[in-house]
C-alpha cells in the first residue's frame, strides 16, 4: 500500500510517501520510502523563544504545496491508496493546514483519509530498524511495553498493552521536558529550539570537569508516589539560580553556563530514568520505547539505558529512534496511518475531520 504522510503539528512541515507491507501483529511490517521532504521553520522561531503559532500557521501553508510538487514530480498520484495526516496533539492553526490539504488531495484523488495522534508517530519510529537493501522494518516489541514520550509539548509515561492499546501511566503536571529545556536556554541567552545547545554545553562541563554547582537543583516529584512529572519548579530553580549570579551586574562566563546546563541536563535525566524505572517495575514491561525530540538527547537515553540494568526484570529490550528521526517530520505519520489503514482506521467522508491541540490517546 502506498500512503502519503502530512506533519504541520509545530514547526516542521512534513510530507512523506512509503509504499509499506505486512502487518504488526505477523511481526513483518516492512516498507520503503519513496520520498520523504521536510521543511523546517525553527530559525523563523528562533526570536520569540518558542513557537509562534500564525507564523507556523503561514509557513506550513507555504510549504506544504512545494513539497508534495517535488514528490509527485517523480511518483504518479494513482499509486496513491491513501493519504495519513496528523489532526492532533500540536498547536491547532498548525494542524489545520494540514488537516485542510490533506482533505483536499482525498477528495481530488479519491483516496481515504487516515488521521493519526502525533505522539503514536514517535512511538512507531523508535520502533524502526534498517532491513535487506532498501526496506525498512517496523518491529513488534514485546508486550506489554511501556512508552516513555519526551517533546517539546509531552512528558508521557504509557503502558502499551497491545498494538494501539494505550494506558497512561503518568504525564506531566506542568511543563513539558522539551520545554523547559528551551527556557533554560533562554535564561542562559541561547534562542529556539534550546534542548540541543543546553545538552551541547552540559556535556562540555562533563569534558572539561568542571565542578558542579555549589546549589544542587531540585529532582522534582521523585517521592509524589505517582508516575506524573513536574519540571516548572526545575526551571524556576535555574532561574534563581541565574539571578543570583547576574545580581551584581555580572554577566555569566561560558564555564558557568556550562556549569548550569550540566546540572539541568543531570536534574532531568534523573528524574527520567528513576520515573521510567518506576514505571517498567510496577507493569512488569518487557520492553521500553523512548520518543519525541528530546530522545535525541543521548546523555539521558543512556542514563535510562544504565536504569535498566539494575532493574528486577533487567532484559527488558529498548527502542529509541534513530538520531535523524527524533524530531518531527512526514515519515512518522505515514508508517503510524499505515498502521491505521490496516487497522480501518479511516476518517468517515461525511465527516470533517477537526484539529484537536490536546489530542490524548484514545484509552
Ligand atoms: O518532538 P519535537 O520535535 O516537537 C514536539 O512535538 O514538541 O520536540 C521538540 C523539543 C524541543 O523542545 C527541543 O528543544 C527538544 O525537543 N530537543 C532536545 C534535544 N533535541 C531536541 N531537548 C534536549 N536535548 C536535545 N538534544
Ligand atoms: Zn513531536
Amino acid at each position: 500500500m502506498q500512503i502519503l504522510g502530512i506533519e504541520t503539528s509545530c514547526d516542521e512541515t512534513g510530507v512523506s510517501l512509503i509504499e509499506a507491507h505486512g502487518s504488526l501483529e505477523s511481526g513483518d511490517t516492512h516498507f520503503t520510502i519513496l520520498a520523504d521532504e521536510l521543511a523546517s521553520q525553527v530559525h523563523l522561531h528562533a526570536e520569540y523563544g518558542g513557537v509562534f503559532p500564525s507564523l507556523a500557521k503561514r509557513e506550513h501553508i507555504k510549504a506544504l504545496p512545494l513539497l508534495l510538487e517535488r514528490i509527485t514530480r517523480t511518483h504518479d498520484v494513482k499509486n496513491i491508496n491513501a493519504i495519513a495526516v496528523t489532526y492532533g496533539p500540536g498547536l491547532e492553526p498548525a494542524l489545520w493546514t494540514g488537516i485542510t490539504f490533506a482533505e483536499n488531495l482525498a477528495r481530488e484523488w479519491g483516496v481515504p483519509l487516515v488521521p493519526v495522534n502525533h505522539m503514536e508517530g514517535h512511538v512507531y519510529t523508535a520502533l524502526l530498524t534498517k532491513g535487506d537493501g532498501p526496506a525498512h522494518v517496523v518491529m513488534t516489541p514485546q508486550f506489554p511495553a511501556v512508552a516513555l514520550l519526551i517533546s517539546g509539548g509531552h512528558t508521557d509515561l504509557v503502558l502499551i498493552n497491545g498494538i494501539a492499546d494505550y494506558t497512561y501511566l503518568g504525564s506531566t503536571v506542568d511543563d513539558a521536558v522539551g520545554e523547559a529545556f528551551d527556557k533554560v536556554a533562554r535564561m542562559l541567552g541561547f534562542g529556539y529550539p534550546g534542548g540541543p545547545k543546553v545538552s551541547k554545553l552540559a556535556q562540555e562541563a562533563r569534558d572539561m570537569h568542571l565542578p558542579p554547582l555549589e546549589q544542587k537543583l531540585p529532582r522534582p516529584m521523585l517521592r509524589s508516589d505517582d508516575l506524573n512529572f513536574s519540571f516548572s519548579g526545575l526551571k524556576t530553580a535555574v532561574l534563581y539560580h541565574v539571578k543570583r549570579l547576574q545580581e551584581t551586574g555580572h554577566i555569566l562566563t561560558l564555564d558557568e553556563q556550562r556549569q548550569v546546563a550540566c546540572e539541568f541536563e543531570n536534574a532531568v535525566a534523573d528524574v527520567l530514568a528513576i520515573k521510567t524505572a518506576e514505571a517498567l517495575e510496577q507493569t512488569g514491561a518487557q520492553s521500553l520505547i523512548i520518543g519525541g525530540g528530546v530522545s535525541a538527547n543521548s546523555f539521558i537515553t543512556e542514563r535510562i539505558r544504565a536504569t535498566l540494568a539494575t532493574l528486577h526484570h533487567n532484559d527488558i529490550a529498548l527502542y529509541t529512534p534513530e538520531k535523524q528521526l527524533t524530531g518531527d517530520n512526514g515519515l512518522m505519520i505515514a508508517i503510524a496511518g499505515y498502521m491505521n489503514a490496516l487497522a480501518h482506521k479511516f476518517h468517515p467522508e461525511s465527516e470533517e475531520l477537526k484539529a484537536t491541540g490536546t489530542l490524548r490517546f484514545k484509552v
